[in-house]
C-alpha cells in the first residue's frame, strides 16, 4: 500500500488524477471503476479539464460504478446514476453505453447483481477502482459487519451513512434505507485501487482502515490484502496516522532512486 500525502484537496486530487492519466495513456480502454460522493469530485473535475484543455479522449473507456441507492430511477437528482452524468460523463466523449451504475429500480434484484458481476467478468474485470471511504468505514455501501468476501447485493444502509448522506436530500427521511453495492470481494478483484480521503473528519477512520487490524466492523482495511492500492490524502486526513514520516520517506526514497511512486 502506498500511502501519498499532499496539503491539499487540489493537490491530492491532482496527483491521483496523475495516476489515472497514466493507465489511459496505457490502455485507453481502460476498465474503471468509480465512486460517487464529494470525494472523487476533484478526480473527476481534473479528468474533465483533461479531455476539454488537452483533448483527452475518453471514447473507448469502460466503467462500472460502485453502488446505487436502491428505489431512486436514474433521473433522481441524487441518485447515482444522476451524480455521475452531471459531475463526469455528460462532459467527456464516452459512450454512455458503456458506462454501468447498478439499477436502482432493478425488478429482480438477485438477477441483475448476478448479471452486474458477469459483466465486469466478461470485459476481463476492473483495472482500476476509485474508492473514498465512508465516516464509518465503508467502501461502496459496504458497511461495517459486511463480510469480506461479499458480491454485488441489496444492503440495508447503516444509521450513519444515512445521517452523513442527509446533507443532500430535503429531509432525512428521504434518504433511501437500501443500496445495490459491489461487495469488498468485488472491489478486491480489481487489479488495481485508489482510495481518496480528504478532510480531519476522515482522519481516525481512515487511521483504523490502513494501520488498523483488518476487520469487517471497517470494510476499508481488507485493503490492506490487495497488492495495489495507492492511497491519496490531503494533510487533515493523514493526521491520526502514525506512520506518516514514513510514508513521507518512502516517497522521497523511491524518487532519489529513480523510481516512479506509481
Ligand atoms: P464522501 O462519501 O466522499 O461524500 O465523504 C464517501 C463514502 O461514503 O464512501
Amino acid at each position: 500500500m502506498r500511502v501519498i500525502i499532499r496539503k491539499t484537496y487540489e493537490e491530492m486530487s491532482k496527483e491521483a488524477t496523475a495516476l489515472v492519466k497514466k493507465r489511459l495513456t496505457v490502455k485507453r480502454d481502460l476498465v474503471l471503476g468509480l465512486a460517487t460522493g464529494s470525494t472523487p469530485l476533484g478526480l473527476y473535475r481534473e479528468l474533465v479539464r483533461m479531455h476539454k484543455e488537452e483533448g483527452f479522449s475518453f471514447k473507448l473507456v469502460r466503467s462500472f460504478n460502485l453502488d446505487e441507492y436502491y428505489g431512486l430511477p436514474p433521473t433522481h437528482e441524487q441518485s447515482y446514476r444522476y451524480f455521475m452524468d452531471t459531475n463526469l460523463f455528460d462532459h467527456l466523449d464516452i459512450d454512455k453505453r458503456n458506462t454501468r451504475v447498478p439499477d436502482g429500480l432493478a425488478p429482480d434484484v438477485e438477477a441483475f447483481c448476478r448479471e452486474y458481476e458477469e459483466a465486469i467478468k466478461r470485459v476481463g474485470g476492473i483495472d482500476l477502482q476509485v474508492l473514498g471511504i465512508g465516516g464509518d468505514g465503508h467502501i461502496g455501501f459496504n458497511e461495517p459487519g459486511s463480510s469480506l468476501a461479499s458480491r454485488t447485493r441489496l444492503v440495508a444502509l447503516d444509521e450513519q451513512t444515512i445521517n452523513d448522506n442527509s446533507r443532500f436530500f430535503a429531509r432525512r427521511e428521504d434518504v433511501p434505507k437500501f443500496a445495490i453495492t459491489m461487495g469488498v470481494g468485488t472491489v478486491l478483484e480489481a487489479k488495481e485501487i485508489i482510495l481518496l480521503v480528504n478532510g480531519e473528519k476522515k482522519a481516525e477512520v481512515l487511521a483504523k482502515a490502513i494501520e488498523g487490524p483488518v476487520t469487517s466492523l471497517i470494510s476499508a482495511s481488507a485493503l490492506q490484502f490487495h497488492p495495489k492500492v495507492s492511497v491519496f490524502l490531503d494533510e487533515p486526513a493523514a493526521s491520526a496516522l502514525t506512520r506518516t514520516a514514513y510514508y513521507r520517506f518512502s516517497e522521497e526514497a523511491e524518487k532519489k532512486l529513480g523510481r516512479e511512486i506509481f
